[in-house]
């Protein structure tokens, strides 16, 4: 991970330029990297699409998404001007060899106009059952013939268990080296999950805290408001395991129990990460109901409103078994982490949007002193990811007053009071990708040990259809079973993250 990013002459080659992510991330992205001096004058986006559209047309149509979803507002028309001048549209039919006889012209043109071979990076923001056509059409016209300067982004998901992963993986190493193909997973490129890196090994003070002697359990939640809204006819085939745990869920796993890099070199840090991924100890498929539980929303309330239940939502079936929620418990089989619990917990139309870790302490081994009702509450480090960007450390003090007795306080730090304009996900990521710098992208091993984690569970679920779907209400903090799986342990989710913690009278 270098502190200094390279800038370079680029083509940019957007595969589904006209799709959802294109006109949300991808273009606001470009477009605050090149506000920002982060890409070479010489640059240039090629948008790929299926329909008939002059330059003109797909120019306005990115100015007037850019106007909707860029986090910057107020930019005067001649920044933006500038920015969609470097676009050119270009109509493109993904089976067809011709369109990419015409893309390799445009490309050469380009680089005759620049004077250079520039850089090429290939965005793939389509369907996975199109990889394999686009990947070795541009392997037969020899459009990123060159290892050091070519690269290709491929949105998640890759794969869809272990074995499919490896066939597509084996099938771009055909056209890619591994160093040229950049996996993205947009949770790493958020700043708050990158400052997870900087807490941990930026500080002495945690560390030798930081492991089975004084932790008694983690707790890692991705919760989400919204439904699967239109996207029902992607989300059936996927469910929340492969959506959100073997991905963005594995990935905070890693940044928090990870041990600390031997440089910040992309290979160490994801060597790193992988020994993790490794680490998860595997279940048996008779363990599955023990370590995991699945669920999908029945109708509820959102914010007060009313919302149905996913069975009833666009593009879904109506019996469909498709899992909404998923809750497991995790061991790490290695010395830092023996015995301590990692549960993760994802799901959507949940009672608040709420990305956290929390770190909770082992009580201490004896107290004499006199607390409320509710107990003593024990030790928190709590890292909000978003939309709360803050780290607590909760502990407990003394009440004011003459008695000796105690109460929680916490110490906060709070992101938005360094900055309100943190770069988003993608633009950090991107940066990285046009500099060529992998860090924050999963190298193929990651992705592999992350199938390899869950793929029994999703085998096992397959075959055994859950016999109480919908069984949490939307708006609430999922089903029961998921409480029932920390209390065996004597353990509770921590959902109220984002408040301050309470004074007992
Ligand atoms: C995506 C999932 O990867 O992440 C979506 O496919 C999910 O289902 C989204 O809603 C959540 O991302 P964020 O950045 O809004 O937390």
């Amino acid at each position: 991970m270098s502190t200094v990013k390279n800038i370079n002459p680029t083509i940019i080659v957007i595969f589904g330029a006209s799709g959802d992510l294109a006109k949300r991330k991808l273009f606001p992205a470009f477009q605050n990297l090149y506000l920002d001096g982060r890409m070479d004058e010489k640059f240039q986006i090629i948008a790929l699409g299926r329909a008939e559209k002059t330059n003109e047309e797909f120019r306005s149509y990115v100015l007037e998404n850019l106007e909707k979803f860029s986090r910057k507002s107020g930019l005067s028309l001649e920044d933006t001007q500038k920015f969609i001048s470097h676009i050119t549209y270009l109509r493109h039919d993904i089976d067809k060899e011709e369109s990419y006889q015409e893309l390799d012209s445009k490309l050469n043109a380009i680089d005759e106009s620049f004077g250079l071979r520039a850089n090429r990076l290939f965005y793939l923001s389509i369907a996975p059952s199109f990889i394999t056509t686009i990947s070795s059409n541009i392997k037969k016209i020899g459009l990123a013939a060159n290892a050091k300067q070519d690269r290709i982004i491929i949105e998640k998901p890759f794969g869809y268990d272990k074995t499919s992963a490896i066939e597509l993986n084996e099938m771009l190493s055909e056209t890619f080296k591994e160093e040229q193909i950049y996996r993205i997973d947009h949770y790493l490129g958020k700043e708050t999950v990158q400052n997870i890196l900087a807490f941990r090994f930026g500080n002495s003070m945690f560390e030798p805290l930081w492991s089975r002697n004084f932790i008694d359990f983690v707790q890692i939640t991705v919760a989400e408001e919204v439904g699967v809204e239109d996207r029902g006819g992607f989300y059936e085939g996927v469910g929340a395991l492969k959506d959100m745990i073997q991905n963005h869920l594995l990935q905070i796993l890693c940044m928090t129990a990870m041990e600390a890099p031997a440089s910040l070199d992309a290979d160490d840090i994801r060597s790193r990460k992988a020994d993790v991924l490794r680490s998860i100890r595997r279940i048996k498929p008779n363990e599955v109901d023990h370590y995991t539980v699945r669920g999908q929303y029945d109708a509820g309330f959102i914010q007060g409103n009313p919302v149905p239940e996913y069975r009833k939502d666009k593009g879904v079936a109506p019996d469909s078994n498709t899992e909404t929620y998923v809750a497991m418990k995790i061991y790490l089989d290695n010395w830092r982490w023996q015995g301590v619990p990692f549960y993760l917990r994802t799901g959507k139309r949940m009672q608040e949007k709420q990305s956290s870790i929390v770190i909770q302490f082992k009580p201490v081994p004896h107290s004499s002193f006199s607390y409320g009702n509710e107990g003593m509450t024990p030790n928190r480090l709590i890292i909000n990811i978003q939309p709360s960007m803050d780290i607590k450390l909760q502990f407990m003090t003394k009440k004011p007053g003459l008695s000796l007795s105690l109460r929680p306080a916490e110490m906060v730090f709070d992101y938005f009071q360094c900055s309100t304009m943190s770069p988003e996900a993608y633009e950090t990521l991107l940066a990285d990708a046009l500099a060529g710098d992998p860090t924050l992208f999963m190298r193929w091993d990651q992705v592999e040990q992350a199938w390899d984690a869950i793929d029994t569970i999703q085998e096992f679920w397959k075959n055994n259809a859950p016999a109480n779907f919908p069984n949490y209400k939307a708006g609430s903090w999922g089903p029961e079973a998921a409480d029932e799986l920390l209390a065996r342990q004597g353990h509770a989710w921590v959902s109220n993250t984002t408040t301050t913690v309470k004074e007992e009278i």
